[in-house]
């Protein structure tokens, strides 16, 4: 894309972030095709801004590692003896093999050291020492300074049993910045829940925006998921709260004559009744009981929260039209000592399976629509679109802001 279109773009999109959600438009197609403006995002989003790798019952406990690429760069979370979590970039330091490749260890594990499979040089793992070079055989013949070598270490913070990564060390902490999100999900204990399971998604033939945006809205229960979800929680029902800022929430009531034909949340869960297959997350008020909440952190969170599980949902930019999909499922921690646990995994799998597959067919197909050229512009929103409206200024405050000017 030549400057002046780049720009071109950015101008766009700073007029469409000041519209009031009245009058909100959708952001310009080529903010979902260009590569220049994939580069920006990458830049001064994904390599500046927190993102999720994981929960913290992936890593529960010491020595335990798991492998994660959010930043679009092979890195890993680890665990050190003191209970400390870490996030250490798997780029070995010799000749910058990944030190677990996926083609020979799991995703999860256990771990002493981190040893790379190549010329064997290892690295440590605890505290202040994390990502520090252990060992390096047949090195002691040429000058190499043994000290200076150790794995790039990424910031991390904890919020809400969620592992949070940051690239760029002036960046914000994120844990004030969600204060009172973090004071609504309190209900669900997220740090106490465990992983049930994970569910991807590789190369999605859409712009990571495309897959956010769906998963920001139930409007689309009425259509996408006409015969699955909107019978249980229809989207017109939804309220969407007047959040500002980096993340939202709206709730989603049971559709009451669901709830008479589940009878009550506690018997449908002790009697297995379809809607909420699982066992109920202990001490949830009678609001969480009847409907779902829906959260978001921008750029690439969203979170289902529902009486038996919490599933979290992450975009993974691959290219400018393409991502990975991530789920991970969360359940409480008894539930995966009780005998009908696989059962449950297999049921639950098979919904989530089925309800990603409806929304694919619309990710794609809007992505096939914004590749079009001339590509299409002014589609506007209904209000319970409101945080893709919200998104668009998160995306302008990231973007523009960072630009030296956006008319040169
Ligand atoms: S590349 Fe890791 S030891 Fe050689
Ligand atoms: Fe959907």
């Amino acid at each position: 894309m030549p400057h002046r279109e780049l720009y071109s773009l950015l101008d766009e999109l700073t007029r469409i972030a000041a519209l009031p959600l009245e009058r909100g438009e959708t952001l310009p197609a080529r903010a979902y095709t260009s590569e220049d403006f994939y580069r920006l995002e990458r830049e001064h989003i994904f390599r500046a801004d927190w993102l999720c790798a994981g929960h913290v019952d992936q890593v529960a406990r010491p020595g335990d590692y798991l492998r994660t690429d959010v930043l679009g760069e092979p890195l890993v979370i680890t665990r050190d003896e003191d209970g400390d979590l870490h996030a250490l970039s798997r780029v070995c330091r010799h000749r910058f093999m990944d030190v677990l490749p996926p083609e020979t260890t799991p995703e999860q594990g256990s771990l002493k050291r981190l040893t790379c499979p190549y010329h064997t040089w290892t690295y440590r793992l605890n505290g202040e020492y994390a990502g520090q070079l252990a060992g390096a055989p047949l090195m002691g013949k040429v000058d190499f300074d043994r000290a200076a070598c150790r794995l790039p270490r990424y910031r991390l913070e904890v919020w809400n049993g969620l592992i949070m990564i940051c690239a760029d060390p002036e960046a914000p902490a994120l844990g004030p910045q969600l204060d009172e999100l973090t004071a609504k999900l309190a209900p669900y204990r997220l740090a106490d829940l465990v992983v049930a399971y994970t569910a991807g998604w590789e190369d999605i033939p859409a712009n990571w925006k495309v897959g956010l945006e769906n998963g920001s809205e139930n409007y689309h229960h009425m259509g996408s998921h006409a015969a699955t979800l909107e019978p249980v929680l229809p989207g017109r029902d939804t309220v969407v709260d007047e959040c500002d800022g980096r993340w939202f929430t709206m709730y989603t009531p049971f559709a009451a004559d669901a709830v008479a034909e589940m009878g009550t949340t506690e018997e449908a869960a002790e009697e297995g009744a379809p809607g909420v297959i699982g066992t109920l997350i202990p001490g949830l008020g009678e609001r969480e009981l009847s409907g779902m909440t829906i959260a978001g952190v921008f750029p690439h969170l969203a979170m289902a929260l529902l009486p038996d599980s919490v599933t979290f949902l992450r975009q993974i930019p691959t290219g400018p039209g393409t991502h990975d999909a991530h789920f991970t499922v969360l359940v409480p921690a008894e539930v995966r000592d009780k005998p009908g646990f696989d059962a449950y995994v297999d049921a639950a799998r098979q919904q989530l399976e089925t309800i990603q597959s409806e929304d694919l067919v619309a990710i794609r197909g809007v992505q096939r629509g914004l590749a079009t050229d001339p590509g299409p512009s002014g589609g506007r929103f209904s209000h319970l679109e409101r945080p893709l409206w919200q998104f668009q200024r998160y995306l302008a405050d990231r973007i523009v802001e960072h630009m030296p000017s956006a008319t040169p």
